[in-house]
């Protein structure tokens, strides 16, 4: 029987603690809330989750094999009680989530404006995700059983650890499909590290903030966050000219989201917007690009699995499958728990 194709995601675990507020209060003013909620979250394990979900194509089949790599506090109760379990149902792997004693496992302090469309303000304290730091020991658990079809990673974890991996698995030794989420992005980041990087993703205000932290593209002209799309197919080219990125996806929020793609052997680009799904209402965002980095990577690593190569891969038609299950992520509150199955879209 042919193997699953495989996702290994390097990333953050956290415990999202998540107070829904008519308004945020102002300095010094203290605000009567509507509630308070503790969720699992991450941007790592919501990836994790949305690509385990994403796999299962009927309640009991997942065709692509999920498996976390990270770290929490030990013995912490909110582990084993709600972010373990909620991994392990959503079909990933947490034999590579290791337990550290003596820290706490990050956190995250959200804040969601019922006022402003369910927007989110998010206080992320990393705790025992800075604790990913052992490069080798990472690099060896990663390749154990050969390179997965895809490693996805993000911005919460140490960035030496980050850069490291990139260069890792972005070049020949252990060439494979990186997708690569800089959220949050970090202050500098050295071009050679994007260096052939499959699948970049990254929402408005880190697609500006790419352009300062990357030494190379700071002389580029930038426009302001409200006026970025008309100047979307002009700095993506950017992306694919000087860092080789094949694959540049802007999330666009309720407005959907921009692709562009760079095929290494036609030298063609294509390119879209796609709109967002209508939804009716919007109770919590938390998490909406998370699902959509999941369910992108989901059908890249089942594409790369069969074809061998990411060349051939429809964007497009991922893009549009991943915009429908983000869509349906924002109309409900938390983040992993809104993420929708795969047999749901
Ligand atoms: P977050 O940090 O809140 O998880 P993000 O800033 O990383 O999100 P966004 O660009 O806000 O990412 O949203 C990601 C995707 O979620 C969008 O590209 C879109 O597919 C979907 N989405 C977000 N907001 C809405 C909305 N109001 N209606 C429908 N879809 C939405
Ligand atoms: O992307 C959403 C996540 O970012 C939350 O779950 C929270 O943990 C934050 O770090």
């Amino acid at each position: 029987m042919a193997r699953k194709p495989i996702i290994r995601i390097i990333g953050s675990l956290n415990i999202d603690f998540v107070t829904l507020t008519p308004r945020v209060p102002g300095p010094g003013e203290t605000l009567e809330a509507k509630s308070m909620t503790v969720h699992a979250g991450g941007k790592g394990s919501n990836q994790a989750v949305a690509c385990g979900k994403a796999a299962y194509t009927s309640p009991t089949e997942q065709d692509v094999q999920v498996e976390m790599l990270g770290a929490v506090g030990a013995g912490d109760p909110y582990y084993a009680s709600l972010l373990k379990p909620t991994l392990t149902k959503s079909g990933v792997d947490t034999r590579y989530v290791e337990e550290v004693e003596g820290v706490q496992t990050g956190t995250a302090t959200i804040i969601v404006d019922e006022g402003s469309n369910g927007e989110n303000r998010i206080l992320f304290v990393p705790g025992a995700n800075h604790h990913v730091d052992d490069l080798d020991k990472i690099i060896s658990t990663t390749t154990q059983d050969g390179v997965p079809d895809v490693i996805v990673m993000q911005g919460e974890i140490p960035k030496p650890t980050v850069l490291g991996l990139l260069s890792t698995f972005n070049s020949d030794r252990h060439k494979t499909c990186v997708v690569f989420n800089p959220a949050p992005m970090f202050d500098t980041i050295p071009l050679s590290a994007l260096k052939d990087l499959a699948v970049l993703v990254v929402n408005e205000t880190e697609c500006l903030l790419l352009f300062k932290a990357v030494q190379e593209l700071r002389d580029i002209e930038t426009p302001s966050e409200e006026n970025l799309t008309p100047h979307l197919d002009r700095l993506t080219s950017h992306l694919h000219d000087l860092a080789s990125i094949s694959i540049v996806v802007v999330t666009l929020g309720s407005r959907g989201l921009y692709y562009s793609v760079a095929s290494k052997s036609t030298r063609q680009q294509a390119r879209g917007l796609i709109p967002a799904a209508k939804v009716a209402k919007v109770v919590d965002t938390t998490g909406a690009g998370d699902t959509f980095v999941g369910y992108l990577s989901t059908a890249l690593a089942r594409h790369v699995s069969k074809q061998g190569s990411l060349e051939g891969f429809d964007v497009q038609e991922a893009s549009l499958r991943a915009n429908e299950a983000a869509a349906k992520c924002v109309q409900r509150s938390g983040a992993m728990e809104s993420i929708p199955f795969g047999y749901e879209i």
